[in-house]
């Protein structure tokens, strides 16, 4: 009997031989056949129909994909050029193996953490994403509401669909603000002003997109969408913001996204202007570690935007040592790309980040289930690190360390 997985893989074997076929691109195609962010080591399960069911947190992604429209998933997805850089933040989990120790009482185990002033429940936090209502009619709130139930920490995108007054309420407890600078220091002062009167005590400044990207798996899926787009879309900042209630009543004439003119300045001028912490997202060398540090920067994420800026070809989990090593324990460090398992998650606190956060996992979660799916993504993930937690013998976070884990380029 041939399934319709099977018929599928035919159909699209077909396809790609085709040469009337003009989308054909090997990323597209295998993405289509596997999942985009597939390991092919993890089996697949059965479409799952109620959070619940859920073995891992992968076992979402398979109902995401059936509950976007193919331009939505394409975003969620996609990474950069040949989205090598996207499968090294899971490939690079790897190159470091866990060493578990024996003989210890992990009868209870403290997941729980202390980051910039705050207790959170454990170590994973929400990354930054917009535009979470391309994802689900809740959006940004079903996540808030998830993470403030579950005790995380979530950091709220500037491109959020829902305001950050709101948000802050549905999560319950202060969460951190994501900054897009803009290249207009009147744009970026209003936002850090709400930002900082709705009560979020960090701000974290995204530094990795202003070179702009290219997202040609995006485009690809946004190719094989046969709705009308430009009902919601527009081009330009005008047409991005449409839905985006950060940018009401700012006005926006002349104003770009991004601009490649971004320095070291904007840090300062940011000290200066608030009194919220800064954290810097996006940092993957020891140079910049330093240079943050310097600057007076109060913590860093080491993140390549979950393989969606630039294609270095480098996980984040390969560059977290040599930004550890910078740092000293001065500020603390947080990473982000590719954390699927419990076990990668015990690897970066192992090499000495402090907390990591996830972003594709519980986008899945929210596309197939909203605020249950996220909530249910939460679970798995701290299951599965408390469990690391007591297979190596600690029974609290803070004594994680570099003797847990072995890297196998090293020895
Ligand atoms: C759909 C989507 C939207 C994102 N939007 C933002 C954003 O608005 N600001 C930001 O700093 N990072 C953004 N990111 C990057 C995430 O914050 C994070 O760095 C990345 O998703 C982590 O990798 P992971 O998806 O493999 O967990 C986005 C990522 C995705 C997948």
């Amino acid at each position: 009997m041939i399934d319709c997985t099977t018929h599928r893989r035919r159909f699209l074997k077909f396809l790609a031989g085709s040469p009337l076929l003009v989308l054909s691109g090997p990323a597209w195609f295998e993405e289509l056949l596997e999942g985009a962010d597939a390991q092919s080591d993890v089996p697949r399960s059965p479409r799952i129909t109620a959070p619940n069911e859920a073995i891992n947190v992968f076992d979402f992604e398979t109902v995401a994909r059936e509950a976007l429209p193919p331009a939505h998933f394409g975003y969620m997805a996609t990474g950069v050029d040949d989205d090598a850089t996207l499968r090294a933040n899971r490939e690079g989990f790897s190159r470091f193996q866990i060493r578990p120790r024996r003989l210890v009482d992990v009868s209870h185990v403290d997941p729980s953490i202390q980051l910039l002033g705050s207790t959170w429940k454990s170590p994973i936090a929400l990354a930054p994403a917009g535009s979470q209502r391309a994802f689900h009619p809740d959006g940004e709130m079903a996540a808030a509401r998830a993470a403030g139930a579950k005790g995380q920490l979530m950091i709220l995108s500037t491109g959020t669909t829902a305001s950050v007054e709101d948000v802050l309420a549905a999560h319950g407890r202060p969460i951190w603000f994501q900054l897009y600078p803009t290249d207009t220091w009147r744009i970026t002062q209003a936002l850090v002003k709400r930002a900082e009167a709705a009560g979020c005590p960090v701000l974290v400044l995204t530094v990795d997109l202003p070179a702009g990207r290219n997202t040609e798996t995006e485009r690809r899926f946004a190719r094989t969408d046969t709705r009308q787009c430009s009902s919601c879309h527009q081009p330009g900042l005008q047409g991005y913001v449409r839905r985006k209630p950060m940018f009401d009543r700012l006005d926006l004439t002349g104003v770009g996204f991004s601009s490649p003119r971004l320095t070291w300045d904007v840090v300062r001028r940011l000290k200066d202007t608030m009194k919220m912490k800064l954290v810097l997202k996006g940092l993957e060398t020891r140079e910049d570690a330093e240079l943050s540090l310097r600057h007076g920067v109060d913590g860093i994420i080491v993140s390549n935007h979950g393989g969606r800026a630039e294609e270095s070809g480098r996980g984040t989990i390969e560059c977290l040592p040599e930004i550890v090593d910078a740092v000293q324990g001065r500020i603390p460090v947080l990473i982000d790309g590719g954390f699927r398992r419990g076990t990668d998650i015990f690897k970066a606190l192992a090499l000495g980040a402090r907390a990591i956060c996830i972003g594709r996992p519980y986008l899945w979660g929210l596309a197939a289930f909203g605020q249950a799916g996220v909530e249910r993504v939460l679970e798995i993930l701290n299951r599965e690190f408390e469990l690391m937690m007591r297979h190596a013998g600690v029974a609290s976070v803070s004594k994680i360390n570099r003797s847990f884990v072995l890297d196998n380029r090293r020895t």
